[in-house]
Formats: C-alpha cells, sequence, structure tokens
C-alpha cells in the first residue's frame, strides 16, 4: 500500500508567514501545471494500492475546479483507491458549494481548512485572505456536501496574540465539532515578510502556557493528541501524516514534491516552470543510518513514540545498547519513556528537537 501526494503550489494570496513552495503570481502556469501533473500521475510505475491520497500546498482549492477536477479523476483512475483516506486542504474563501459536493462525489472524504486564529485583527496581521466567519461558513459548506472528516488548522504565537485571544481560538474550533485539529507554533521563517518585520510576538513563555493549554483543552473535549501538533477523536488520526511519521511508501506528484519508496528518496524539481518544462527529480539513496535516524526523529513526534523491537528488527541493532547514554541521560531528566516504545514525555515535548538531535 502506498501513500500519494499531489502538490497544488497556488495561493489567492501569499500569507506574510508561509515558506511553502506557493505562489500568487503564477496564475498563467495553473493550466500547464495540471497537465504536467496528469501526465506525472499516469506515467508513474510503481505500487497502485494506495490507502492514503493527499493534497497540499499551497491551496487546491485555489485551482480552477475543472483542472482539480481532472487531477482527482487522474489519480482514481491511476490507483486503486477503494476505502483510501483522501483528504484535500482548502483555504476559507475559496470554494463554494458546488465545488465541495464535487470533490466529495469524486471521492474526496476529508477536508483540512486553514483558520489559523478566531480573532479577525488576527488573521489581517497573518495576511490571510479571509476573516473567521468566512471559515465558519466553508465550515457548514462542508458538513451540507457530506464531509464527516473534517480538519482545522491552527496557530499560536501570532503576532498580537494573548493567551485570552488564543483561548476563544481553541474555544470556537472546538464549538464546531471538527473531527482533527492541527495545532502549530508559528515560525518565523527567513525570507517571508515576517521575517524583516518588527512584530510584537508573545514571549517565549506564554507561548510554552499557549501550547499546553491547548494540550489540555483539547483533551478535556474529547481529542486526543497523538502527535506534537495534532489531535484527533477517536480513529480520526490523519493516516496520511501517520505514514510519513512511520517512513511507509508515499509518492508525490507536483513541483518540490518527494517520495520515499524503500528508502530511496526522490525529490521533483521545486521551480514551476522547471518542473512544467524538464522536471529533474533529484534521487537519494538512504544509508541504514540516515534511515534509522529519520525513524527516531520522526517517531519521536508521535506521543506513542515508536517501538523499540520492531525499530530492532528493521535496522538489525540493539537499540538500549546503542544509545545507552541518550537514554539513560534523559530517563533520569524525566524527558524520555523508555519499555516496549520509546516516547518523549508531556516536559519532553518542550525540549523535542534537542532530544532527537542528541540521537542523530
Ligand atoms: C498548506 S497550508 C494549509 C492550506 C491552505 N493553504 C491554508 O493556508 O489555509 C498548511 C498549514 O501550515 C501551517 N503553516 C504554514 N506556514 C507556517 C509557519 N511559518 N509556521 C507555522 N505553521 C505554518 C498553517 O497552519 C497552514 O494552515
Ligand atoms: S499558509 Fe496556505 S494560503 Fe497562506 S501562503 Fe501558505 S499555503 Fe498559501
Amino acid at each position: 500500500m502506498i501513500g500519494v501526494y499531489v502538490h497544488i503550489p497556488f495561493c489567492v494570496k501569499k500569507c506574510n508567514y508561509c515558506d511553502f513552495n506557493s505562489f500568487d503570481n503564477k496564475n498563467s502556469l495553473k493550466q500547464r501545471y495540471a497537465e504536467k501533473i496528469i501526465e506525472e500521475i499516469n506515467n508513474f510505475e510503481g505500487d497502485l494500492n494506495a490507502d492514503t491520497v493527499f493534497f497540499g500546498g499551497g491551496t487546491p482549492t485555489a485551482l480552477e475546479q475543472d483542472l482539480l477536477q481532472r487531477i482527482i479523476l487522474a489519480v482514481n483512475n491511476k490507483f486503486n483507491t477503494t476505502d483510501c483516506e483522501f483528504s484535500m486542504e482548502a483555504n476559507p474563501a475559496t470554494i463554494n458549494s458546488e465545488g465541495l459536493l464535487l470533490l466529495h462525489k469524486n471521492g474526496v472524504n476529508r477536508l483540512s481548512i486553514g483558520l489559523q486564529s478566531a480573532n479577525n485583527d488576527e488573521l489581517k496581521a497573518l495576511g490571510r485572505i479571509h476573516c473567521f466567519e468566512d471559515f465558519v461558513s466553508t465550515y457548514c459548506m462542508a458538513r451540507e456536501a457530506g464531509f464527516d472528516n473534517i480538519n482545522t488548522d491552527i496557530m499560536f504565537g501570532i503576532p498580537n496574540q494573548t493567551l485570552d485571544s488564543f483561548k476563544r481560538t481553541l474555544e470556537e474550533v472546538v464549538k464546531l465539532k471538527p473531527e482533527h485539529v492541527s495545532c502549530y507554533s508559528l515560525i518565523i521563517e527567513q525570507g517571508t515578510p515576517f521575517y524583516n518585520m518588527n512584530l510584537n510576538l508573545p514571549d517565549e513563555e506564554t507561548e510554552r502556557k499557549m501550547y499546553y493549554y491547548a494540550v489540555s483543552y483539547l483533551q478535556q473535549n474529547g481529542y486526543i493528541q497523538y502527535e506534537i501538533s495534532n489531535f484527533a477523536k477517536k480513529s480520526m488520526q490523519c493516516r496520511h501524516n501517520i505514514k510519513y511519521w512511520e517512513r511507509k511508501n508515499y509518492v508525490g506528484f507536483g513541483a518540490g514534491a518527494s517520495s520515499l519508496i524503500e528508502n530511496v528518496r526522490y525529490k521533483n524539481s521545486e521551480k514551476l516552470i522547471q518542473y512544467i518544462e524538464n522536471n529533474m527529480p533529484e534521487k537519494e539513496i538512504l544509508t541504514m543510518s540516515d534511515a534509522l535516524a529519520e525513524h527516531i526523529f520522526l517517531g519521536l513526534r508521535k506521543t506513542d513514540g515508536f517501538n523499540i523491537k520492531e525499530t530492532e528488527r528493521l535496522y538489525n541493532i540493539e537499540f538500549y545498547q546503542k544509545y545507552k547514554t541518550v537514554i539513560d541521560k534523559y530517563l533520569k531528566l524525566n524527558l524520555i519513556t523508555y519499555g516496549e516504545n520509546m516516547a518523549l514525555t508531556k516536559e519532553g515535548v518542550s525540549v523535542s528537537n534537542i532530544i532527537m538531535s542528541d540521537f542523530m
């Protein structure tokens, strides 16, 4: 079984914080891009049984409906997608009822809507194209169109955000009862407008409080945390993202998309024009030690961590012997748990980067 990722690099307007491979000034390339991605899908050779499909971006719903439908059909024709989790990212105010109905009819069964904040001043500061009311209306239209698996992306650490305004965002989200919530800490990325702006950001202590408040508030409301930033109602975890964290096989189509197939990583050309005219995927054969480092790094993101016996079998190592010093150090500090699985503790999550790098 394989996971399928399709990258749609178009947005209505670029947000002030975003460094994803996405553009608001390349609309003239949409048609050629769609045709190229369909060609790439049609030419794929490999496992054709997909159990997850994820259309991400960018904003897939910023693509014209007919082009988006053609790409969805190409995926459905190429891969066996029966019983598949089929996710699509959407930005509020980029899709209407008919569009949502059409997506649902063509097999999309999970919608991921980017809200970021329920506070309109914060949305404005982020450079979002929508207000909170637009989000609610897109969300309700999606429910009416039949979507019974919806994710909402929110962020903390936003300029001018306070612990109280973040609590309000969480309350408004929980009121709508999405099946899944992704809650990211805002990263100020080099090369984005935010990087050179004098921002009034919440201090580190407030950010920490925001994160732990989100963890406990979401938990009280029936969301199980299964990864550092991801929370889901029972059995509603995103199976596609779990595939990434468990290093299962996946294939990526589109500019900059990567694939992992039996420890070989491929990455498509990132620039749109290059991808369209002469895609030259980079190929990297991972050594066992690269793969093991990724396995630990990605596995520790999951709340349950990773299984020690399986790790030993996959990488032919004696795990405790190999990492004895690091394991003992973090066990003593109560930053990890070590038994059948190894995982970060609640305290460990706040210093996860340091712990992960110690295992590398
Ligand atoms: C591709 S976008 C989701 C779909 C759509 N483009 C949107 O923004 O609504 C993926 C998510 O990544 C998160 N994200 C993007 N840039 C980020 C950053 N610099 N720091 C933290 N989260 C970020 C946002 O929550 C965003 O919703
Ligand atoms: S956050 Fe989403 S809408 Fe904003 S620029 Fe990035 S991909 Fe586009």
